[in-house]
């Protein structure tokens, strides 16, 4: 079983909805945390609400080639602080959705996606699963349509899709390292996300799930040790005890 007690944890995304709340039900399970995201307000926010938890907090833009890289640095840097807590782990749910026909995509929203969405995290696993200790974690939050792509969000699939293969080739490589690679494919959650989306309108969707209980589910995971988080994880019925 995973010590979250005693995890230092890096949040990319946390200004998000999902971010947000995996940073919460990380520091309810004890977890020190380094925060990051591009809004400078609501980071400070977040990290005020969430008080002793947060070792620091580090604005990133991770479309920017040395994004990823700069934030695993900060983190890093924060755990040799006065109260050393090394990192151990790195969550990264931060992302964008385009929406729209393909024949209406436009190039500057083709960059932002496959930057953010898929370039990005690779960046960061690079910077990261070096540096990580025997027993570390990195989360990578991508997305149903990894499974099952989705008219009207091709570029977004693809994005995802791809993520998904990486980790999978990314995970079999550091199991060696005793590294967990955590592939996380949550449905359609209420964070507000299709009507932040970066080209198109939001399609009318069934009511999702609350960002706070696909955050406990992926605290839940990294407590057990579980090492793929498919769609499906997050609306089968939880174990009755025995
Ligand atoms: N909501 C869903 O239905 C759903 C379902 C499956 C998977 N997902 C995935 O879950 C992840 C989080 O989505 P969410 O629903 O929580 O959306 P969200 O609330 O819009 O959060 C998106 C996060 O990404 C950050 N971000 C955007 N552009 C960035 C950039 N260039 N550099 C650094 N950070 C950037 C945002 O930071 P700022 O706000 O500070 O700019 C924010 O923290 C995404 O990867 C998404 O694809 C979401």
């Amino acid at each position: 079983m995973t010590d979250l007690a005693s995890a230092h944890v890096l949040v990319l995304g946390a200004t998000g909805g999902l971010g947000g709340a995996i940073a919460r039900s990380l520091a309810a399970a004890g977890s020190r945390l380094t925060l990051s995201g591009r809004d400078e307000s609501r980071l400070a926010a977040l990290a005020t609400e969430l008080g002793d938890a947060v070792v620091t907090t580090v604005v990133a833009d991770l479309t920017r080639p040395d994004g990823p890289a700069s934030a695993v640095r900060a983190a890093l840097g924060a755990a040799s602080g006065p109260s050393p807590r090394p990192l151990t782990g790195v969550v990264n749910a931060a992302g964008v959705v385009a929406l729209g026909p393909v024949e209406e995509l436009d190039d500057d929203t083709l960059d932002e996606v496959l930057l953010l969405d898929l370039v990005a995290p690779i960046r960061l696993a690079r910077a990261a699963v070096g540096v990580l200790p025997e027993g570390g974690f990195l989360v990578q939050v991508s997305a149903i349509v990894a499974e099952r792509a989705m008219p009207g969000m091709a570029a977004y699939s693809a994005a995802k899709a791809g993520l998904t293969a990486f980790d999978a080739a990314l995970a079999t490589e550091a199991r060696r390292r005793r590294i967990r690679v955590l592939d996380v494919r949550p449905p359609h959650t209420e964070t507000g996300l299709t009507t932040r989306a970066i080209a198109g309108q939001a399609p009318r969707l069934p009511q999702g799930l609350t960002p706070e209980a696909v955050a406990d589910r992926v605290v839940r995971a990294l407590l057990d040790d579980e090492r793929d988080l498919p769609s499906t994880a997050f609306t089968a019925a939880p174990p009755t005890p025995s």
